[in-house]
């Protein structure tokens, strides 16, 4: 299963699948391409790090969507590696139609909130600061309502009297870390 990873920013849940890959824990999944559309997100530093290739694809004209000739760049890039999965890794980006027919059924989405709670920017601030007692991240579909496909698999983390916003933070982020690569594994398994 050829996976294409997309993300904006820090890129860890990217490392762990690479690292799990690496450990022989990701199935018959194999990461093909990474790439970002900011070009000094720290996700494109792990593409010398661990082989794979890695680049910048220039998103304009937009901010926050990605359509017109970004999306164009995008879905022609994407293409280019024949992926069976993409996984959206932190990218900070609404997907529109042509994105979305290019690879119907084939991409998914982590979210630091159990969905449909907290969806859109910042799901553990909004999560800390309502005060639940559970959190936790989502692997999803993604559809053109955002956060909002149907949920493949979450992981919850307690939250604790004790707890800032940075301790959950760490929390989530760690329980992201053993999400996304367990089901891009167990996805590669069924789709064999
Ligand atoms: C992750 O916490 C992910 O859930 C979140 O961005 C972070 C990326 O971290 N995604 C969203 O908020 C999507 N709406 P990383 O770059 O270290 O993997």
């Amino acid at each position: 299963m050829r996976v294409v990873i997309l993300g904006s920013g820090r890129g860890s849940n990217a490392e762990a699948i690479l690292q799990a890959q690496a450990a022989g824990r990701l199935g018959a999944a194999r990461v093909v391409q990474i790439y970002s559309d900011k070009p000094d997100a720290g996700i494109l530093a792990l593409g010398p790090r661990f082989g794979v290739p890695a680049a910048f694809i220039d998103p304009a004209p937009f901010k926050t969507k990605l359509e017109g000739p970004g999306e164009d760049r995008f879905v022609a890039a994407i293409e280019a590696a024949r992926p069976d999965l993409v996984v959206l890794a932190g990218f900070m980006r609404v997907l529109k139609p042509k994105f979305l027919g290019a690879f119907a059924g084939k991409i998914i989405n982590l979210h630091p909130s159990l969905l449909p709670a907290f969806p859109g920017l910042d799901g553990i601030g909004q999560a800390f600061r309502a005060g639940v007692k559970v959190t936790g991240c989502t692997v999803h579909d993604v559809t053109l309502e955002v956060d909002a496909g149907k949920i493949i698999e979450q992981a919850q983390v307690p939250i604790e009297p004790a707890d800032t916003i940075e301790t959950l933070t760490a929390k989530v982020h760690a329980a992201e870390h053993g999400l996304l690569p367990s089901v891009i594994a167990r996805l590669s398994q069924e789709s064999k």
